[in-house]
């Protein structure tokens, strides 16, 4: 896969969701709390939370790949919705986003995640939305050509630069955590680390 790879790493799973559930759950679970929340951004479809100042225990992670962390996210989708097509954007910068480690919280496997790329695809002019955190297409229109979808069934490194969503057709909702490191480590630089990883530990499937 060229936009998604799978890190052969564990993860704290129960703990992470009790911090969720903690700082963040009973938020989403009660949308009148979030109005005035500066952490939350409702894209109507799900929640972008920026969740960087709780203690996530993804120590082992950071330290692995030495990732000197920028902000940690929390995305939420809600049941059958998509979030809007985009690419991830450098807060208050033009540079873009290369990429993100995300973490499965809850339901990471119902959804996926899906990747548009600009060879087969017409964006047009790509405005820049919520706050300067993304770009999206110029239009709204849903016959994209996707190119690659990966479910978040464990720690999984993914490319934010090329147009891409979370897609949810399930009940549930699904919740995945977001690891954003310093901008300047760019995609070739994570993926060259995190394949060395994974063929360390004899695994190097899906890349
Ligand atoms: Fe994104």
């Amino acid at each position: 896969m060229k936009y998604s790879v799978p890190i052969n790493i564990d993860f704290d799973s129960a703990g992470m969701l009790d911090i969720y559930q903690k700082h963040i759950g009973t938020l989403v679970d009660n949308p009148k709390n979030i109005k005035h929340n500066p952490n939350f951004i409702n894209a109507y479809t799900s929640y972008l939370i920026n969740a960087t100042e709780y203690k996530w225990p993804i120590e082992n992670i950071v330290d692995e790949f030495d990732i000197d962390v920028d902000t940690i996210k929390v995305f939420v989708t809600k049941p059958n919705k998509k979030l809007f097509l985009h690419r991830d954007k450098v807060a208050n910068k033009q540079e873009l986003r290369q990429w993100a480690i995300n973490i499965p919280i809850l339901n990471g496997e119902v959804g996926y995640n899906e990747w548009f790329e600009d060879d087969v695809n017409d964006f047009g002019n790509e405005k820049i939305v919520h706050g300067g955190v993304a770009t999206m297409p110029q239009g709204l229109h849903d016959d994209y050509i996707c190119t690659e979808s990966c479910a978040i069934t464990g720690v999984t490194l993914l490319r934010t630069d090329i147009m891409h969503r979370a897609r949810n057709d399930t009940d549930k909702t699904r919740v995945v955590l977001s690891i954003r490191g310093n901008p300047k480590v760019t995609w070739n630089d994570i993926l060259e680390k995190v394949n060395e990883f994974n063929q360390s530990t004899g695994n190097s499937s899906g890349s």
